[in-house]
Formats: structure tokens, C-alpha cells, sequence
């Protein structure tokens, strides 16, 4: 049994605790939600450190070469779809700014054509991440533009929209086949131990429904993540644009990999220090909480919105762009640092991030005449 004091920020606990004692144990994703975002004393509401001094790696704490090879996608796609103006680009989960800043850095240096028609704005709910990402880009001498959600953005949008590692953030509900049945799992607390608990309780009729198109094996124990923030959030951001390309790198799987038997424990993981752990009820506001989303669904949105959709593992979409923006004798290879080629190499090795990560690629009123991003060349 872990101690009391591993549960977490005393507030946080209080507050959730004081929840579940007035209305019984309560979906994984509101507690999710409370570990994660709560204002003030969630894990993300303060933008902790990512990278060596925080709890996990992501591609932009690993240096800025990752933000270089996006510019240079951008810079791409505003020449395939005819150098629009003005051309849109779009962060959302941009954390402390960072991914914005190396890119911004590398379009001024690279692409100076492109800066007058670039607008650019950052999907941040959080007024501490936002003040945190301003500062980030104040250092460019950049003055990023917000919103709240992608419902706040313009209609008839044309350009980029860039996210790594978002959805695996959004808070999920989990279900498991149990005595012969799909049940909820809730989140309780027991007076004995004085600890927050995993309760099963009757699926609902919303995740029910999402459930049956999963159609997970029927196997005593399988647990399952569902994210009903996908269905809203996804199809809202794709409905803000007239033509363009989103690029999100995530942990992602497809349905199949997701029914797999082998998947039975699911994929729900914390990160404390550099260490995956199995137990998301302690380490409250201190450990963050995250999970593989779900391809698939987001391919299917995206083709019924009229998109054209690719996945395809991060080292394959690395190599569509190094062979499109890197060859051989041209001046950027000589302009990698010792440094940027060790990031090359975290990004692309398969034991790294290169086939963990994928990159999810979305297209819309590409002309017919243009090459596909340079992104997707090596897609099966
Ligand atoms: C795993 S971190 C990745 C951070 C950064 N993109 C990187 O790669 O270093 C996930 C980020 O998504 C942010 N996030 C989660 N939900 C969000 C939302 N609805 N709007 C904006 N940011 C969100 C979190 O606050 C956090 O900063």
C-alpha cells in the first residue's frame, strides 16, 4: 500500500475527496481532469519543466532541431497551396511556448518570404501557461495571439495546425469487461485505508455507445481508455478551416492495436522523474497522466470532414523530411550541430521516439497538381 503521504497536493486531495464523499465515486476523466488542469494546482496548471529537469522527455525538450523540420514543413505546404496570405499557423498544447519559438526562429532565418502573411495563434485555456508561453516568445521578440478553445477561432482558416502530444492529455473514461460485463471504472475513496480507490459501477449510455464501435474483446479483466473530448474537440478544429495541414504527433494506435488482447491492462500510464508508473491515484497534481489515443478515430473524423488522412510512425515521416529538406550537399546538413544531430537521432531511432511516436497528417483543398507534404512521402 503506498503511504498517505504519496497521495499528492493536500488541496487537490481535499478537494477531490470532499467530491466523492458528496456525490460517490466519479468518472476517471473528471478526476483526470482535476489531477491535470485544475486552476492553480494541477499538474500541467503550472507548465512544469519538461526534459531532463522535469518528469519525461517530449521532441521539443529534446532542442530546437524538431521546431526547424516543422518550419520547413510550414514553409512547404504555404508554397503548395499557392503562398496564401494570409496563412495561419495554430499551436494548441504548446506548454511553455517553446515549439513556437524554434520554429518562429528558423522561418525568420529560412523562409523571410513567408513572415509577412504568417499569423499565428496559440489554443491556451490557462492564463498561468499563457503568461509562461509569452515570455518564451517575448525572448524572440515574438507577441503571440490567444484563444481559449477551437471553437473561438475564425471561420475559413487556411494553413497549419501543429500539436505534439496533446490528446494524450485530454482527460479519458475507462471501462473493463468484469463478471461477464462492460463496467465503468470510477473513482472512490475509502475511509479505511485513506485511499483514493478504483469502483466499478454501471457503464453509461455515452460511453456504452462508444464502447460498441471499439468492440473490444470480451475477456474478464480487459480495460479499455475512451475519450469523449476527441468527439467534440476534433471535429470543431477541422470545421475552422477552408484548406490546409494539421500535424499531430502523438502516442497513437490503431482500433485493431486496441482490441488486442495483449492490450488487456490498457495503456494508461503515469510519469514521475524519468519513471512510468501503473497507479494514477497518487502523486495527486505531482505526476502526470497520460495514455495512447486512439488513430483510428481520428482518421475517420477526419475523412468525414473531408480530409485526407495519413499515419504513419515518426522515423518514416522524419525521413520524408530529411530526404526533402536536408540533402546531401546542400548547406543545412552542415548547419547541424553535434547537438542537433544527437536530437536527430532521439527523434528518429526506433528505440527512441521514432517508432513509439506517430505522426498523424490532415489535408484539405490541397490543389490536385501539388505534391503531398513532404511529411507523409514514406506513408505505406
Ligand atoms: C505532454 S504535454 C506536451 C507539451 C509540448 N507540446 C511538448 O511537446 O513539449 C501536453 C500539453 O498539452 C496541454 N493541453 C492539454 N489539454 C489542452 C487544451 N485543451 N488546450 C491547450 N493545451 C492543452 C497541457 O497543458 C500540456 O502543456
Amino acid at each position: 500500500m503506498e503511504s498517505a503521504h504519496q497521495l499528492g497536493k493536500p488541496e487537490l486531495v481535499a478537494r477531490l475527496r470532499a467530491r466523492i464523499e458528496a456525490e460517490g465515486p466519479i468518472p476517471f476523466s473528471t478526476f483526470m481532469r482535476e489531477a491535470l488542469y485544475a486552476p492553480n494546482l494541477g499538474y500541467y496548471s503550472s507548465a512544469p519543466p519538461l526534459g531532463a529537469r522535469g518528469d519525461f522527455y517530449t521532441a521539443v525538450s529534446i532542442g530546437p532541431l524538431f521546431g526547424r523540420f516543422l518550419a520547413w514543413q510550414l514553409t512547404e505546404t504555404w508554397q503548395r497551396l499557392g503562398t496564401p496570405s494570409p496563412f495561419t499557423l495554430i499551436e494548441q498544447g504548446a506548454h511553455r511556448g517553446q515549439l513556437l519559438a524554434d520554429l518562429l526562429t528558423e522561418i525568420r532565418q529560412s523562409s523571410p518570404d513567408l513572415l509577412p502573411h504568417l499569423q499565428t495563434l496559440i489554443i491556451e485555456p490557462d492564463p498561468v501557461r499563457r503568461t509562461l508561453q509569452t515570455a518564451t516568445l517575448n525572448t524572440i521578440g515574438a507577441q503571440p495571439a490567444f484563444v481559449s478553445h477551437p471553437s473561438d477561432l475564425p471561420d475559413n482558416l487556411c494553413g497549419c495546425f501543429l500539436a505534439n502530444e496533446l490528446p494524450d492529455s485530454f482527460p479519458v473514461n475507462r471501462a473493463r469487461f468484469s463478471g461477464g460485463h462492460w463496467r465503468e471504472l470510477r473513482v472512490g475513496w475509502s475511509t479505511t485505508t485513506e485511499q483514493f480507490t478504483e469502483e466499478e459501477a454501471a457503464l453509461p449510455p455515452d460511453l456504452a455507445d462508444l464502447l460498441t464501435r471499439e468492440a473490444p474483446p470480451s475477456i474478464e479483466g480487459f480495460t479499455i481508455e475512451l475519450c469523449p473530448e476527441i468527439e467534440s474537440w476534433f471535429p470543431t478544429l477541422l470545421s475552422r478551416f477552408s484548406a490546409g495541414h494539421l500535424l499531430l504527433f502523438d502516442y497513437a494506435l490503431t482500433r485493431e492495436e486496441r482490441q488486442c488482447p495483449s492490450r488487456a491492462p490498457g495503456t494508461l500510464r503515469t510519469y514521475h522523474h524519468h519513471r512510468t508508473g501503473q497507479n494514477p491515484l497518487i502523486r495527486i497534481g505531482e505526476q502526470d497522466i497520460t495514455y495512447h489515443v486512439h488513430g483510428t478515430r481520428l482518421e475517420e473524423i477526419g475523412r468525414a470532414f473531408g480530409w485526407t488522412a495519413v499515419t504513419l510512425e515518426q522515423h518514416r515521416a522524419f525521413a520524408g523530411m530529411i530526404a526533402s529538406f536536408l540533402p546531401e550537399g546542400e548547406e543545412r546538413v552542415l548547419s547541424l550541430t553535434p547537438a542537433d544531430r544527437r536530437t536527430l537521432q532521439t527523434l528518429v531511432h526506433p528505440a527512441f521516439l521514432g517508432r513509439a511516436f506517430s505522426a498523424l497528417s490532415f489535408r484539405k483543398a490541397w490543389p490536385e497538381t501539388a505534391e503531398r507534404p513532404s511529411v507523409e512521402r514514406f506513408a505505406r
